[in-house]
């Protein structure tokens, strides 16, 4: 019996793929490449020590997910592949939908097929939205997102509620991640951005090794401790090990259930260059601009349902999330193709 494992290749399906095969499940790996490189696949391998078997799919390709589970006993998905550009979603919202949701509804109807019913599926925190206050806990209401790729989090975890209803041999978690950054201590695998990173760790670490800069501080006028956003973040093996802690649980129930992966903790935007500089001891140059649109103060976890549930929590310290990113930037500085 094996785990299938789609969007694999990427930053956090390569983490995962290895502390799964780590905690003794076989695995196999699809992904498209659309944002990931063969590369990935190449180390992921080397660390976790044997030949994981890869099929380059889009999960939108019926026929294709079809041969992957006629050639293996799958008996449960752990559901990555996904378009993840909050920015890119608004230009391009349709791009999102038909990936996100139709490629997930498509992945859900070849599991029904193959009567391969259980999913760990990566939602966000983000489907949360702006309105409910932090510590944010899983009961609070979803939807009031501002974004299409939010949306997308959003309609899927209904969806797969649906499924769940409509079929009770069904299991769903729904992971709601909230902000990964860190890479394998290894410094082989991390998060490699195409172009400009969006996000604010992969910047900082461009910024550290030269190749940006200096780091655009999104507002300091936010009501925070030192009026700059707050997020919860979490190491990204971290995270994987809450993969795999959350697939021991769903081999044992039945159901939907939303469990948020954070540590509970916000850092600011500014603690984070301190945390940075201190545990590198490089310099990461910023300056203070105007909000970006659609941020919000601060977004962090109560952790409480993960610890109750799954026995997990996040263990990993921030000094550690910088000092691994660096790690992976420094080691490779033009990511997997270094
Ligand atoms: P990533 O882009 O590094 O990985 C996603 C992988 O899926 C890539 O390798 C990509 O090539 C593949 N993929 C995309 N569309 C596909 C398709 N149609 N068919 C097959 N493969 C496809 O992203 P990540 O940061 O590892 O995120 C993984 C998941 O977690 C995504 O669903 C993302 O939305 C979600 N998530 C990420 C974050 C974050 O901050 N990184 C936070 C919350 C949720
Ligand atoms: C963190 C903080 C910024 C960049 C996004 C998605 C969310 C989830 C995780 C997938 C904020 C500030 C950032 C920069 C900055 N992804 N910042 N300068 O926005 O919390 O979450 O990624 O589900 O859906 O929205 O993460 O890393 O972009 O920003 O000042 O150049 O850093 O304003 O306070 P965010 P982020």
């Amino acid at each position: 019996m094996a785990i299938l494992i789609t969007g694999g290749c990427g930053y956090i399906g390569s983490h995962t793929a290895i502390e799964m095969t780590k905690a003794g499940y076989e695995i196999v790996i699809l992904d498209n490449f659309y944002n990931s490189k063969p590369e990935a696949l190449r180390r992921l391998r080397e660390l976790a020590g044997r030949e994981i078997p890869f099929y380059k799919c889009d999960i939108r390709d019926a026929e294709g997910l079809r041969r992957i589970f006629s050639e293996n006993s799958i008996e449960a998905v752990v559901h990555f592949a996904g378009l993840k550009a909050v920015g890119e979603s608004v230009s391009k919202p349709l791009e999102y939908y038909e990936n996100n949701v139709g490629g997930t509804v498509n992945l859900c109807q070849v599991m029904a097929e193959a009567d391969c019913k259980r999913m760990v599926f990566s939602s966000s925190a983000t489907v949360y939205g702006m309105n409910n206050p932090s510590p944010l806990r899983e009961e609070m209401p979803t939807g009031a997102v501002t974004n299409p790729y939010g949306r997308t989090k959003y309609i899927i975890e209904e969806i797969l509620g649906d499924v769940c209803k409509a079929d009770p041999e069904w299991t769903v978690i729904n992971l709601r991640y909230f902000n990964p950054i860190g890479a394998h201590e290894s410094g082989r695998i991390g998060e490699d951005p195409n172009g400009i990173p969006n996000n604010l760790m992969p910047y900082i670490s461009q910024v550290a090794i030269g190749k940006l800069e200096k780091l655009s501080v999104f507002g300091n006028d936010y009501d925070t401790h030192d009026g700059t956003g707050v997020r919860d973040y979490i190491h990204v093996v971290d995270l994987a090990l809450g993969h795999v802690r959350a697939l021991d649980y769903a081999m044992k129930h039945k159901g939907a259930e939303a469990i948020n992966l954070g540590t509970g903790t916000g850092y600011s935007v500014l603690d984070i260059i301190k945390a940075f500089e201190d545990a590198n001891s490089v310099p990461v140059p910023y300056q203070i601009v105007g909000r970006r649109p659609g941020d919000i103060a601060v977004c962090y976890s109560d952790p409480s349902k993960a610890e109750r549930l799954l026995g997990w929590k996040a263990e990993r310290t921030i000094r550690d999330m910088c000092r691994d990113s660096w790690r992976w930037q420094s080691n490779n500085p033009n990511g997997f193709d270094s």
